[in-house]
């Protein structure tokens, strides 16, 4: 079964042809970064026009680089949230037109259910075995921070997930204030190279929970970064405003290298030995880690080193934002269930019941 899957849920345009769920014969992925970079963060807006120009060449790229025609296709599958409402309506739209043209059903996909579909993926044949169930999953991306046990394919339990902010919001944010370029992560981890003492920061483990809280973490850098930038403590300043200094400007290379790795370990520390606690507490049989944070290497390693139970973690292709993911997830739902297919930017995995496209 071949499913066109296209997913625009926030800055990347992207469409993919996936064979059965797993085998990915294209997978096309036009990245916004530019267009967003000057405001160091996406801006809706500029998301959805960008989407609306880019998105049909990237569905034709798609289908020419899988050397099939569009009537080899047997289904289109859409990502209808959560994500950005305007950004999530143009692929929609483009989704729900071209299936109907073709006469082929529409699958309405989540996201989410799209990220963890990434460890199915793979361009090797013969296939290599699929990922063994339960599983533990973390999902690590920009917008969403979550512990997942998967018990099957549409059934989810979220066991954690971010009481704040989301892990690769955190780089986000943290990378701004150290003057480093956007997206954070990939920027964090560049700066983080040269370190040679990484400054400690606090962790919060929330003992008892898998959940994970980065804004404590995030306070922590700002109020070390202005004292590194002005000497003054700022603890002993509780209740004044901190000074207004541009940090980027006052900071070292090695101060903002040694900074940026140790926010960085202390962000991984606590992913890796929280995903680490929930494998064993839920006995499974693997454990994933997805979506764009899981492309850190120094997360990977941690990873390997920390579970000792066959680990699959995103491939860097399939790690951030990809359609291929989608059309993935799309193949192993329900596809009868009734119902109009509308955005749903606040969609959560549970909430999700899988299948709700229409034909
Ligand atoms: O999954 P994704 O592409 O989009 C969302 O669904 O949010 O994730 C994007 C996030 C961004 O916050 C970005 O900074 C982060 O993934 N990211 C990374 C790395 N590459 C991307 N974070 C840490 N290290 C990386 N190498
Ligand atoms: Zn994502």
């Amino acid at each position: 079964m071949l499913i066109l899957g296209i997913e625009t849920s926030c800055d990347e345009t992207s469409a993919a042809v996936v064979a059965d769920g797993r085998l990915v014969k294209s997978n096309i992925v036009s990245s916004q970064i530019a267009a967003h970079a000057p405001f160091g963060g996406v801006v809706p807006e500029i998301a959805s026009r960008q989407h609306v120009k880019a998105i049909a060449y990237v569905v034709e790229a798609a289908i020419s680089e899988a050397g099939v025609t569009k009537d080899d296709l047997d289904a289109v599958a859409v990502t209808y949230g959560p994500g950005l409402a305007g950004a999530l309506l143009v692929g929609l739209s483009f989704a729900r037109g071209m299936a109907a043209g073709l006469g082929i059903p529409l699958i309405g996909v989540n996201h989410l259910e799209g990220h963890l579909h990434s460890v199915w993926l793979t361009t090797e044949t013969p296939l290599p075995s699929p990922p063994l169930l339960p599983m533990m999953a973390l999902i690590v991306s920009g917008g969403h921070t979550e512990l997942v046990l998967v018990r099957d394919h549409g059934d989810y339990e979220v066991v954690g997930r971010t009481l704040d902010d989301a892990a690769g919001e955190a780089f986000d944010k943290v990378a701004r204030l150290l003057g480093l370029p956007y997206p954070g992560g990939p920027s964090i981890q560049a700066a983080s190279a040269p370190a040679d003492a990484p400054v400690p920061l606090p962790r919060a483990k929330l003992p008892g929970t898998y959940d994970f809280s980065f804004s404590g973490l995030k306070t922590a850098v700002l109020h070390r970064v202005v004292e590194m930038a002005t000497g003054r403590d700022v603890n002993a300043a509780r209740g004044q405003s901190l000074p207004d200094v541009d940090v980027a400007e006052s900071l070292s290379e090695q101060q903002i290298a040694d900074m940026a790795a140790g926010f960085q370990e202390s962000v991984v520390d606590v992913l890796a030995s929280k995903t680490a606690q929930a494998a064993r507490d839920f006995a499974v049989r693997s454990v994933a880690v997805v979506g764009g944070v899981a492309a850190n290497r120094l997360l990977r390693l941690r990873m390997r080193e920390e579970i000792n139970l066959p680990l699959y973690i995103s491939e860097l292709a399939y790690a951030t934002d990809n359609a291929a993911m989608i059309a993935g997830a799309a193949y192993y739902s329900n596809r009868q269930a009734p119902g109009l297919l509308d955005v749903e930017p606040s969609l959560s995995l549970q909430s999700h019941r899988t299948g709700a496209g229409v034909a």
